[in-house]
C-alpha cells in the first residue's frame, strides 16, 4: 500500500483517495455498494426511503444557505425571509426549493411507511427499523412544524397558534409540551427562538444518528424478501 501512494506521477486526487483508502479502505466499501446485487422483486416503491433521503438533502443544503441570512427575533424574522426571497441572488429558488422539498419528504416518507407496511417489512428481524422509522417520521413532522413558524407572518403566527391548543388538548402531556414549545402564555419571541433552535439544531442532530441506524441496519439485514 505504502508503494502505491508514494508512486511518482500519481495525481493529487488520486493521491488522496490512496491515503484514504489506505486508512479507512474506502475502495473496499465502495466496490461493496457499487456491486451490491440488487434482488429482483425490488421496484420503485423501494425507491421511497431513497427518495425521501434525497429531499433531506436538498434541505439541509438550501437550509443551511438560508441560515445564513435568516434572523430568529419578532422584529427582523419577517424581513429577513423577504430580504432572501427579493435580495439575496437566486434566493427565491433557494426558500421555493426548500418548501417544495419540505413537503415532497412530508408526502414520501408517509408513502415509504406504506410500502414497508403493506409489504410486511415491519415483521422479524426488521422491528428496530420500523421503531427508528417511527421515530423519523415523527421527526419529519416536527421539522415541517417549526419551520413553519419561521417566515414570521400572519399565517405562521395564527397557524402555530392553533396548532399549540391541539397540542395542550393531548392526553398528559399535552400542557406541559404546549406550555414548553410556547414558552409563555401567547406565540411570541421565545416561541420563535425555541422553534428555531429546535428546526436548525434539535431535529437535524437527531435525524442524523437516527438516519444512520436506520441506513446501517438495512444495510445488514438486506431489503427485505419478495411478498
Ligand atoms: C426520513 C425518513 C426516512 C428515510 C430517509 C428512510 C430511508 C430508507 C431507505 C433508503 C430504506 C431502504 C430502501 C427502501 O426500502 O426504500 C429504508 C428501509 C426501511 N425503512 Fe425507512 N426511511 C425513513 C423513514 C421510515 C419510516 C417512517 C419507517 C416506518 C415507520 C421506516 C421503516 C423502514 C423499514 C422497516 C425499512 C426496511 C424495509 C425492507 O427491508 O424492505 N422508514 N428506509
Amino acid at each position: 500500500m505504502e508503494e502505491r501512494v508514494n508512486r511518482p506521477g500519481r495525481s493529487p486526487l488520486v493521491r488522496v483517495v490512496d491515503r484514504l483508502d489506505e486508512r479507512f479502505r474506502v475502495r473496499a466499501l465502495w466496490k461493496s455498494i457499487a456491486e451490491h446485487e440488487v434482488p429482483a422483486h425490488v421496484n420503485w416503491m423501494y425507491c421511497l426511503g431513497g427518495i425521501t433521503f434525497f429531499l433531506f438533502g436538498v434541505q439541509a443544503i438550501t437550509g443551511i444557505i438560508m441560515a445564513f441570512y435568516y434572523k430568529p427575533h419578532p422584529e427582523l424574522a419577517y424581513q429577513s425571509v423577504q430580504f432572501i426571497v427579493y435580495k439575496l441572488p437566486l434566493g427565491w429558488l433557494i426558500r421555493t426549493m426548500h418548501r417544495w422539498a419540505a413537503n415532497g419528504m412530508v408526502l414520501m416518507v408517509i408513502l415509504h411507511m406504506l410500502r414497508v407496511f403493506f409489504t410486511g417489512s415491519y415483521k422479524k428481524p426488521r422491528q428496530l427499523n420500523w421503531v427508528v422509522g417511527v421515530f423519523l417520521f415523527v421527526i419529519t413532522f416536527a421539522f415541517a412544524i417549526t419551520g413553519f413558524l419561521l417566515p414570521w407572518d400572519q399565517q405562521a403566527y395564527w397557524g402555530t397558534s392553533e396548532l399549540l391548543k391541539v397540542v395542550q388538548g393531548t392526553p398528559l402531556i399535552g400542557p406541559v409540551l404546549a406550555g414548553i414549545l410556547r414558552g409563555g402564555a401567547m406565540v411570541g419571541a421565545v416561541t420563535l427562538r425555541r422553534f428555531f433552535a429546535l428546526h436548525v439544531w434539535a431535529l437535524p442532530a437527531s435525524i442524523i444518528i437516527l438516519l444512520g441506524i436506520h441506513f446501517v441496519v438495512v444495510r445488514r439485514q438486506g431489503i427485505s424478501g419478495p411478498l
